[in-house]
């Protein structure tokens, strides 16, 4: 059993945010697959998909754009959308409706956070790599 959690990060607050969904699924016994989004090659045989990225200009970063406009359908699999923002913070809910139109069945709404995340944040983050755990066994 595998989670694969990518993401796309400037300056390293979502992919913080990647890190502690990463440890709330390992808590569960579970293997993560922590992916910078440069490096995605694709889902293999993971049983649940985390998309994160911050918000630029109102969307995602790009290169998770394309990753979810070119990923093949979920088909009922465990997913989740996050990411942190400065403003406006649009690309959880994008990602996470994109990540639904494919068929994936999102195990919590999409997290967003502002900034750099807090303990609350990473909390939230944990809980949502626990889901992700549980949802795969
Ligand atoms: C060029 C640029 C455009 C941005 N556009 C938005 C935006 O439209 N809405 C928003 O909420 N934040 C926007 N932000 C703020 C980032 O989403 C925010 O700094 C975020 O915390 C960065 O997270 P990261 O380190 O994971 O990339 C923008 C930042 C930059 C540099």
């Amino acid at each position: 059993m595998r989670v694969v959690v990518v993401y796309e990060s400037t300056r390293g607050r979502t992919k913080a945010m990647a890190e502690a969904i990463c440890e709330g699924v390992k808590s569960a016994d579970v293997d993560c697959d922590l992916i910078n989004a440069p490096a995605f090659k694709g889902l293999d045989d993971a049983c649940a998909l985390a998309v994160g990225a911050s918000t630029r200009m109102k969307r995602p970063l790009p290169k998770v754009r394309q990753i979810i406009s070119e990923l093949q359908p979920l088909d009922g699999k465990p997913v989740a959308a996050f990411g942190s923002y400065g403003w406006s913070g649009e690309a959880p809910g994008f990602i996470g409706q994109q990540l639904e139109s494919l068929g994936g069945v999102l195990v919590e709404s999409p997290l967003r956070v502002k900034d750099y995340p807090d303990d609350a944040g990473i909390e939230a983050c944990m809980r949502i790599g626990k889901r992700l755990a549980e949802s795969c066994k």
